[in-house]
């Protein structure tokens, strides 16, 4: 055999943050030390019985399902759409894939030109592009502005990329931020990438996650001609493991559907069945599961808030968030004190941070962040679901109290950094 050969682009990748600090945390863990996690974000919550039992129901069925996903699936994925978010999404402009990265990894394998997205923004789009052989293109946002895009930082970008299309990433609710965009502030993106041959990729996995409880309109709405919006089961409905999302557009961008309709045939050939029936149930509208969807939600936003207020009052200031479960705390009050103990970044201020308080975070360079920033993702899960969903469910009321009693590892994280703070 000759010397084994493998592709550059894959090898330069390099392993995920995300992954290789939980594996740290968890080996800590395993040892018995307390670790404080707050640095894997998955949706801590039981995935609601209704959708375990008709995933139990279709079980026995093995035939492969078409290319784009079930048809009566896409039916009701529209039907949801218009009633929760008034976007027309007709069922042949659907693609049904193994979870909305997947659906965004074919897509802009599929989509020629460049690709921008804000910094900070979510881990994988950066890799994803990158297997493409393309590079991305950041837009710095500021913490004044809550990590948001301005459209006017956007014109400045397409400027100096050229007439020719390109593509902006955009995510609200946002990993890492817990930000959520405005309507006018959609709006005013939207005019921009319209007048700059710019498609807009509207990653809405947290969609749901929303504290305000009433769901904006988003991109889709003021330029469905060039918005492709991602989506799924795993944050709203707690089922990151099931690996079930779509991607969904206009009759105008209905040739990338096409495309993607062959590349998925090549590919994954299509989503198990018993999941697209479970998904069925999931986009179905039923009252119960609207109930649990806000009921996490609620969870979500009294975890997220705490947090911030907690940072916040030891001088490490973050934005609250107004969404998805993420808070992206900044240190630099601290800098000098840090520097004195060797951290000159943020991946040195995780280690520190994980050896001396047992918090685990993630670096804001991760992020697409400068590396000298002191920022940090913080996930704000690292609690039993089920009792908590339980307790609220029951009654009890979400206050100081309840992270108490049901999220002790939150006020715990909190208290140890506090403590590591004030004798710095
Ligand atoms: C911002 C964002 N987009 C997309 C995804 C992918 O979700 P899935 O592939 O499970 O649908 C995640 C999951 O962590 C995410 O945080």
């Amino acid at each position: 055999m000759g010397q084994l050969e493998l592709n550059q682009d894959i090898l330069n990748l390099k392993e995920s943050a995300t992954l290789k600090i939980n594996q740290l945390a968890l080996k800590m863990r395993e040892k018995g030390e307390e670790v404080f996690h707050l640095g894997f974000g998955q949706s801590p919550f039981p995935v609601h019985a209704k959708i375990i039992n008709k995933l139990k129901d279709h079980a026995h069925e093995k035939d492969y399902l078409p290319t784009l996903g079930l048809l009566s699936l896409r039916e009701e994925i529209a039907r949801y759409y218009q009633a929760n978010f008034q976007y027309d999404f007709l069922p042949e402009n659907i693609c049904i894939g193994p979870g909305s990265k997947e659906m965004l990894f074919q897509v802009l394998f599929i989509l020629e030109g460049p690709v921008i997205i804000p910094a900070p923004s979510w881990v994988s789009y950066g890799p994803q592009v990158n297997i493409r052989g393309k590079e991305i293109t950041t837009i710095q946002t500021s913490e004044s502005n809550k990590y948001k895009l301005k459209a006017g930082e956007l014109i400045e970008t397409c400027q100096k990329l050229g007439d020719g299309q390109k593509i902006l990433i955009m995510n609200s609710p946002n990993n890492p931020t817990g930000a959520v965009y405005t309507e006018s502030e959609i709006a005013s993106i939207a005019k921009v990438a319209k007048e700059n041959n710019v498609l807009i990729m509207s990653d809405e996995i947290y969609a749901q996650v929303d504290f305000s409880g009433t769901p904006k309109k988003g991109f889709y709405h003021f330029y469905p001609e060039g918005t492709l919006v991602t989506a799924g089961l795993s944050k709203s409905h707690s089922a990151g493991g099931y690996r079930m999302g779509f991607i969904a557009t206009s009759n105008e961008l209905n040739p990338v559907i096409k495309a993607l309709a062959s590349l998925v045939s090549e590919t994954f050939s299509a989503v198990s069945a018993p999941i697209q029936n479970a998904a069925l149930m999931a986009y179905s509208n039923d009252a119960d599961i609207q109930k649990y969807i806000q009921a996490c939600t609620d969870i979500h936003s009294l975890c997220g808030k705490y947090l911030s207020q907690r940072f916040n009052q030891i001088k490490i200031t973050t934005p609250d968030p107004e969404g998805a479960f993420y808070i992206m705390p900044n240190f630099e009050f601290y800098r000098e004190k840090l520097m004195a103990k060797g951290v000159k970044n943020s991946k040195d201020l995780c280690d520190l941070l994980l050896k001396e308080c047992k918090v685990a975070m993630l670096p804001g360079s991760d992020f697409y962040l400068d590396e000298t920033d002191l920022k940090v993702r913080v996930a704000t899960v690292d609690y039993d679901g089920e009792k908590a969903l339980s307790a609220y469910l029951s009654g009890e009321e979400l206050n100081e109290e309840f992270i108490s009693k049901y999220c002790p590892r939150l006020q715990g994280a909190m208290n140890s950094l506090e403590s590591f703070f004030n004798k710095l």
